[in-house]
């Protein structure tokens, strides 16, 4: 990956047109002290949400859920495990086999066709169902009832390890029901709607939890994870006493895998002075308005929109693509996040990917060289933002829990295929807590393979409460 340089735009000729573009794009700039009070605002929103008292906690954005993972593996899980996990546009279905401490798996990936994103949930939770079954056929598995670990990523309020209710719906889903209900029910009726398989759901889990527990298998140091895909969330792990809204026995282990659903920063308003009209735009366009505040300054299903309508304001103001842009640019959501990524990846002076993407707007023909600097300029403005906001939240969790060496595991597709974003996180954590050993690490497949593991310890936890 090479070194980021701070971006620096190649200014096209006139003076006031450079002033005029600089203003527009400055304004995702985010100063020192924005970036402290982003800090020290996620970290007074995270001790209310953990808080006993309940006034305190429905005033803050972030639920702070007990997720009821108490233990992450000790080596001394063994079986074959299935895991499903429904977090985006595609489902999938795992074959998790753990023996003598090694872990193998093969999975199949499944789309979730746009009707099973709108329709009831019983038709989602079919479709589901469904995959499951033509998963277990294909590995001859159908006979079995393996116990399953099931990645739900949306917000839950846990009652237990293997029940929770959906709270809302985000990112792309728009069910017509779901909130309230209890998603493995929901499950475990469209398994039983079909009569032809048997599986034993023993947990329920959200993606952020699967790769605490993926990124906890791969580095033992590892305390926090982190989704950078279609949305992004976090998860730690945290001791019992902070938690003071706990209402089980403080017993050991004295720890819990708390799910922040920490795209929701903002949601009550408290992070408005880093709302750009951007944002306030790519808001008022997505599914669930006046929700996932954070999430939709940067997460893959928002970034391409976030830098899109930039380049909208740059075009009707005359500063770019002749003032005119074209049909592509001025549909939403035309601008995919992964073309930030493509262009990002143009070395200084080079515009090789940048032109796919301006063919793909459809502004090939009379894009000039200029424009192609200011809009890789964008990119890269929108993406250092992103990393800036993504390391302030990290330095936070360092920072609450409190030790001299963490691994922060990394799962998503934003994460994943960003060629620079990496490096500019790391590079801003440092800044940000400079005493602390800090690595981020990719724990791929962390939310699928992760709830697998998730079912091997509870599994060996109800075997061992047998014995
Ligand atoms: C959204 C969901 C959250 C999930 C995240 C990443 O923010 O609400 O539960 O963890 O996306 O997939």
């Amino acid at each position: 990956m090479e070194t980021y340089k701070r971006p620096r735009l190649v200014m096209p000729d006139s003076v006031e047109k450079n002033k005029k573009i600089k203003t527009i794009i400055d304004s995702l700039r985010l100063s020192n002290d924005q970036v402290k009070l982003v800090m020290s605002t996620l970290q007074a929103e995270m001790t209310l949400g953990l808080s006993k008292d309940k006034k305190k906690r429905d005033s803050s954005c972030l639920p702070m859920e007990n997720t009821y993972v108490r233990s992450l593996m000790d080596g001394t899980e063994e079986g074959d495990f299935l895991a499903l996990d429904l977090g985006g546009t595609n489902f999938r279905v795992l074959l998790v086999k753990i023996h003598d401490g090694k872990c193998e798996s093969y999975q199949q990936n499944y789309n979730v066709p746009n009707d099973k994103l709108n329709g009831s949930s019983s038709e989602l939770f079919d479709h589901l169902a469904w995959g499951i079954a033509s998963f277990l056929e294909k590995e001859g598995l159908k006979e079995k009832n393996l116990p399953m670990g099931f990645t739900f990523s949306f917000p839950l309020i846990q009652k237990s390890l293997s029940s929770g209710l959906l709270s809302m719906w985000t990112k792309g889903f728009k069910c017509t029901d779901g909130p309230g209900l209890d998603v493995v029910r929901l499950l475990n009726e469209a398994i039983a709607r079909r009569g032809d398989i048997q599986v034993d759901t023993v947990a329920v889990l959200n993606d952020t939890t699967g790769t605490l527990m993926a990124g906890a298998y791969l580095d033992h140091h590892c305390q926090v994870a982190m989704i950078l895909g279609t949305g992004h969330n976090a998860c730690y792990m945290e001791h019992l006493e902070k938690v003071e809204k706990w209402e089980g026995e403080k017993d050991e282990p004295m720890g819990v895998a708390i799910n922040m659903e920490s795209g929701a920063l903002g949601d009550n308003g408290c992070t408005d002075f880093i709302k750009t009209e951007f944002d306030i735009a790519v808001d008022k366009l997505s599914h669930h308005v006046g929700t996932n505040t954070f999430e939709k300054l940067f997460s893959g299903m928002y970034m391409g929109e976030v830098a899109r309508q930039v380049l909208i304001k740059l075009t009707q103001e005359g500063l770019i693509l002749d003032g005119r842009g074209s049909p592509e640019l001025f549909t939403p959501w035309s601008f995919l996040t992964k073309y930030i990524s493509m262009i990002e990846s143009d070395g200084s002076g080079v515009f090789e990917n940048t032109m796919d993407v301006m063919a793909e707007l459809d502004v090939e023909d009379f894009v000039k060289e200029e424009d192609l600097s200011v809009i890789k300029y964008v990119c890269s403005c929108v993406s250092l933002r992103a990393a800036t906001l993504i390391a302030a939240e990290i330095a936070v969790l360092i920072q609450h829990i409190d030790q001299s060496e963490v691994t922060i595991a990394v799962d998503g597709s934003l994460y994943k295929y960003h060629p620079k974003l990496h490096d500019l996180v790391l590079d801003k954590v440092h800044t940000l807590v400079p005493n602390v050993k800090c690595k981020l690490i990719l724990a791929e497949d962390g939310s699928g393979k992760g709830a697998a593991f998730v079912a091997a310890v509870a599994t060996r936890l109800s075997r061992a409460a047998k014995e």
